[in-house]
C-alpha cells in the first residue's frame, strides 16, 4: 500500500482485504486526519472516536450512512450550519432512518423502539434462537462441511429479527428468499414476486400490511403490538413510522450479527487453543465474543456531519465537514488496548470496544447480537468438534486465501467454509 494520502478508502482494494495497517498508519500521524477524499476527517483514535460519538451538539447524524455520498448540495459556509442542514437533510440519502435523524426527532423514535424491545420479548426471542440454530445446522450436520455465511449467519440472523418482530411463522420462509439470505424453496414467494424484487420495498409493502390490518383488527401477536405502539405522551406514530423503524431493523441488524458469527467462527477454527479453552469452560463464551467485536468490528465506517465548527485532539474540524469513525480502528488503538494485533480471551478491558458506537445512537441491538453470537457458539461446539477451517477452499495455514466483502460501510469475510467431526 502506497502513503495514506494516496489511498482512496473508498475504493482501494488492498484497504478491504485488510485495513488496519491503513488505519494505524493514519493514527500514527494523527488520530483525527484529513483524507484523501475532499472535505473528510477519519476518526482512528478510541478517545477522539468517543469523543465525536458524545457530541451531538457539533455533530450531526444525517449523513451516518452515506457519509459524503454525496453530501449536502450546497456548499457549506461559516462556523455553524444548523440551518442549512435543516434545510437538506430531506434530500440526503435514506433520511427518515432512525440512524440518520438528529434530536429531538430521534429521541422521540428511539423511544418507541425501548417500548418494542422489551425484557420479555428479548426472553422469548432466545427460546427461537436454540431452536432455530438447531434447525439451521440439523441441514448440513451429516455433511461435516458448512458455508458460515450463506448456511448459518445470515438467515438465522434474518429470522431472529423476523420472530422479535412478530412476522407470522408462515410468511418466515419467504422473508428468507425475499430478502436474499436463502435459496427460496419451490414455490415460496412466487406470489409476490410481482409486487417487487427490491428487498426493502418487500420490506415496507409486508409491514405496511401488517400495520394497517392489526390497526383495523387487532388480535393477540407482537404484530399488534407493534401496530399499537405510542410515543411517550400517548400520541400514535403514522403506520410509516413504525414500518420505517421495523424494516431498518433487519437492515441494521443481519449482515452486522451475521459478520460476528462468522468472524467468531473464524477466531475459533484458526486458533484450536481458543476453541479447547472455550470448550472447557463455556462462561467464556461472552467475553470471547467480546474479543472479537473488538477485533474485528463489523462497521467499518460510521459518518458524521459537522454542524458547528470544533475541535478534537487539538484538530480544528470546520463546519461541513464529514467526520468518519472507524470503530474497529478505535479498537486497535494501543492507548487503549494492550498489543491490539492480537487476540485475548483474557483482555481485561475488551467490553470497553466501541463496536456498537456509543452516546445517543449507540446500538440498540447490542444484547441482542450478543445473545445470538452466544446461542450459535454454544450450539457450534455441542455439535462439532474439531472445527477447522476448510483447506480446499482456503488453502493451508499460514498461506490462506480469503475474501473479503468489498463495503467501506461494513468489514468482514464474504464466506468461511468450515469442517467438522459431528457429534453423534
Ligand atoms: C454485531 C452486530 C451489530 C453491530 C456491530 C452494530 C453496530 C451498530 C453501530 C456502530 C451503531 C451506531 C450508528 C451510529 O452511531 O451512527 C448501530 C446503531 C443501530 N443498530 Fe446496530 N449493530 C449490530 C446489531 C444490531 C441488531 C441485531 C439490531 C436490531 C435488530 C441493530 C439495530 C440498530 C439500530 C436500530 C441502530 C440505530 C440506533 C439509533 O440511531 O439510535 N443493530 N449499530
Amino acid at each position: 500500500m502506497s502513503g495514506v494520502e494516496d489511498v482512496d478508502f473508498f475504493t482501494d482494494s488492498a484497504v478491504v482485504a485488510n485495513p488496519y495497517s491503513y488505519f494505524d498508519e493514519l493514527r500514527a500521524q494523527c488520530p483525527v486526519r484529513a483524507v484523501k477524499h475532499p472535505g473528510v476527517i477519519a476518526v482512528t483514535g478510541y478517545d477522539e472516536a468517543v469523543e465525536v460519538y458524545a457530541d451531538s451538539t457539533a455533530f450531526s447524524s444525517c449523513n451516518a450512512v452515506s457519509g459524503p455520498f454525496p453530501g449536502l448540495p450546497v456548499q457549506a459556509d461559516g462556523d455553524d450550519i444548523s440551518e442549512l442542514i435543516e434545510q437538506y437533510r430531506h434530500q440526503l440519502p435514506m433520511s427518515d432512518l432512525l440512524v440518520n435523524l438528529d434530536e429531538p426527532a430521534h429521541h422521540a423514535q428511539r423511544a418507541l423502539l425501548r417500548r418494542l424491545l422489551t425484557p420479555s420479548r428479548l426472553k422469548t426471542n432466545e427460546a427461537t434462537m436454540w431452536r432455530l440454530a438447531d434447525s439451521y445446522i440439523d441441514r448440513f450436520i451429516e455433511t461435516g462441511t458448512f458455508e458460515v455465511m450463506s448456511d448459518y449467519a445470515k438467515p438465522f440472523s434474518l429470522l431472529v429479527i423476523a420472530d422479535l418482530l412478530g412476522v407470522p411463522e408462515d410468511d418466515r420462509e419467504e422473508f428468507g428468499a425475499k430478502l436474499g439470505a436463502e435459496k427460496p424453496a419451490p414455490g415460496v414467494g412466487e406470489d409476490t414476486q410481482a409486487v417487487s424484487n427490491n428487498p426493502l420495498e418487500f420490506l415496507h409493502e409486508r409491514f405496511t400490511t401488517y400495520i394497517e390490518e392489526r390497526r383495523r383488527r387487532p388480535r393477540a401477536d407482537v404484530l399488534t403490538d407493534l401496530a399499537n405502539v405510542t410515543y411517550k405522551g400517548g400520541s400514535t406514530p403514522e403506520v410509516d413510522v413504525i414500518v420505517g423503524l421495523a424494516t431498518f431493523l433487519f437492515a441494521a441488524g443481519q449482515d452486522t450479527t451475521a459478520r460476528l458469527i462468522t468472524s467468531a467462527m473464524w477466531i475459533l477454527a484458526e486458533n484450536p487453543d481458543i476453541q479447547q479453552r472455550l470448550r472447557e469452560d463455556r462462561k467464556r463464551i461472552p467475553v470471547f465474543l467480546e474479543e472479537t467485536l473488538r477485533f474485528e468490528s463489523p462497521t467499518m465506517s460510521d459518518f458524521r456531519l459537522t454542524r458547528v465548527t470544533t475541535t478534537i485532539a487539538g484538530q480544528r474540524i470546520p463546519a461541513g465537514t464529514t467526520v468518519m469513525i472507524h470503530p474497529g480502528a478505535a479498537n486497535r488503538d494501543p492507548r487503549k488496548f494492550t498489543d491490539p494485533e492480537t487476540f485475548q480471551l483474557d483482555r481485561d478491558n475488551a467490553v470497553e470496544h466501541i463496536a456498537f458506537g456509543r452516546g445517543a445512537h449507540s446500538c440498540p441491538g447490542g444484547p441482542l447480537a450478543r445473545t445470538e453470537g452466544r446461542v450459535s457458539i454454544e450450539r457450534f461446539l455441542d455439535r462439532m468438534t474439531d472445527i477447522r477451517v476448510s483447506e480446499t477452499t482456503h488453502g493451508p495455514a499460514p498461506s490462506r486465501t480469503y475474501e473479503y466483502e468489498p463495503s467501506f460501510i461494513l468489514r468482514g469475510l464474504r464466506g468461511l467454509q468450515i469442517d467438522f467431526t459431528p457429534v453423534d
